[in-house]
């Protein structure tokens, strides 16, 4: 006997990842019994359009996830430390997208299509991975069956729009007093955005990586069940783009590679989109990426610096796969699998 459709919550829709959360479920036709939209008090009362249907937004408090099976969360790792074992513990399964649960032995962190059957053993909450992580699974996860990764090398070229509304309204403030000559005073990055690039993102660790960097290393070994003989290092640079995280990206197999084999292989790896003809200057860029689901890959090259290592550039929008897209997609799998 098939479940009876779920009703859903989603928690954090008047934000960045909310609204795109709010789009996709439209785009991917998601059929619920329910849906309910909460966010801060600040937001509540406010009126929201969904499915040409006019909603209010209510404050997320306890009660409101009474008979509600699914909920999609963006509204940071505090609200979310909050709320998911309430939601939990009333039997919803709670799909969030902070970094909160996402190293949690008990959490399943999720890409789907790379590590679904990791989704069974959730226990009322999965964590959406790092943007950062996520666009880069799906083509390491097709190259690693076939070739079998050994170390990686990612250098990130990240869009503002990964640090929130604030970031985004600081960059187009920040050129245009830069354009006029003005002084500036930046609040949502250490250093002037505007005509810049900054590489820090989230804050720095013992080690001398920031956390951001640290979560490339950690969430991909847990997602593709790597051990800790799989080296990754990562350096994560905030840049003046509003959507489109590009990822330069070096890795070494333990099986030998070739160019053409990779690109044939991403050619027909799900989610996956090569953009890869230098003769006609054919390769991927953020702007190119904005508002699509697909993460493209460029630029593959046999290293010049590993005996079986491939270079290649990565981009993708980084509100979708690297939130809403996964989260909603997560939420898909947790229907498709009757696992609510
Ligand atoms: N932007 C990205 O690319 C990205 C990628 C991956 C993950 N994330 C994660 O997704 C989350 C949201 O990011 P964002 O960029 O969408 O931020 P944002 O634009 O600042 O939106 C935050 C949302 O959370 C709600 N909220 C804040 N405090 C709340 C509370 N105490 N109770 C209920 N709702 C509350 C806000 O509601 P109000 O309208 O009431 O303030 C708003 O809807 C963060 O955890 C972030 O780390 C973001």
């Amino acid at each position: 006997m098939t479940k009876e459709l779920p009703n859903l919550a989603v928690l954090g829709a008047t934000g960045v990842v909310g609204r795109e959360i709010l789009n996709i479920l439209k785009e991917n036709n998601v059929k619920y019994n329910s849906i309910k939209f909460l966010a801060s008090a600040r937001s509540a009362g406010s009126k929201i359009e969904f499915d040409g249907k006019e909603y209010t937004i209510i404050e997320a408090k306890d009660e409101e996830f009474d008979g509600v099976n699914i909920c999609l969360a963006s509204a940071g790792g505090e609200t979310s430390k909050r709320f998911a074992p309430v939601a939990a513990s009333k039997g919803c399964v709670f799909i969030d997208n902070s970094s909160a649960f996402r190293m949690d032995k008990e959490v399943p962190l999720v890409i789907a299509g790379v590590n679904d059957e990791d989704l069974r053993k959730h226990r009322g909450i999965v964590a959406n991975p790092n943007c950062s992580t996520s666009q880069l699974m799906l083509p390491l996860k097709a190259l690693d069956e076939k070739y079998k990764v050994k170390r990686m090398i990612v250098s990130t070229y990240q869009a503002v729009s990964g640090a929130g509304l604030k970031a985004i309204n600081e960059l187009t403030d920040n050129t245009k007093t830069n354009l006029v000559g003005m002084p500036f005073e930046n609040k949502a990055f250490k250093y002037e955005i505007g005509f810049n690039v900054i590489p820090q993102i989230d804050v720095f660790c013992e080690n001398g990586y920031t956390k951001e960097e640290m979560k490339v290393t950690n969430e991909t070994r847990k997602i593709l069940h790597f051990d800790e003989s799989v080296k990754i290092s990562c350096t994560a640079v905030r840049v003046p783009v509003y959507v489109g995280h590009s990822e330069a990206v070096t890795v070494e197999f333990e099986k030998e590679i070739t160019a053409e084999g990779a690109r044939d292989l991403l050619k027909n790896t799900w989610g996956v989109e090569v953009v890869d003809d230098i003769e006609n200057f054919k390769y991927p860029t953020p702007k190119d990426a904005a508002g699509k689901d697909p993460v493209y890959v460029g630029r593959i090259r046999k290293s010049i610096a590993f005996d079986n290592g491939l270079d290649f550039f990565c981009v993708a929008d980084n509100l979708r796969i690297g939130a809403a897209l996964n989260t909603v997609r997560l939420a898909q799998k947790v229907i498709e699998m009757e696992l609510y």
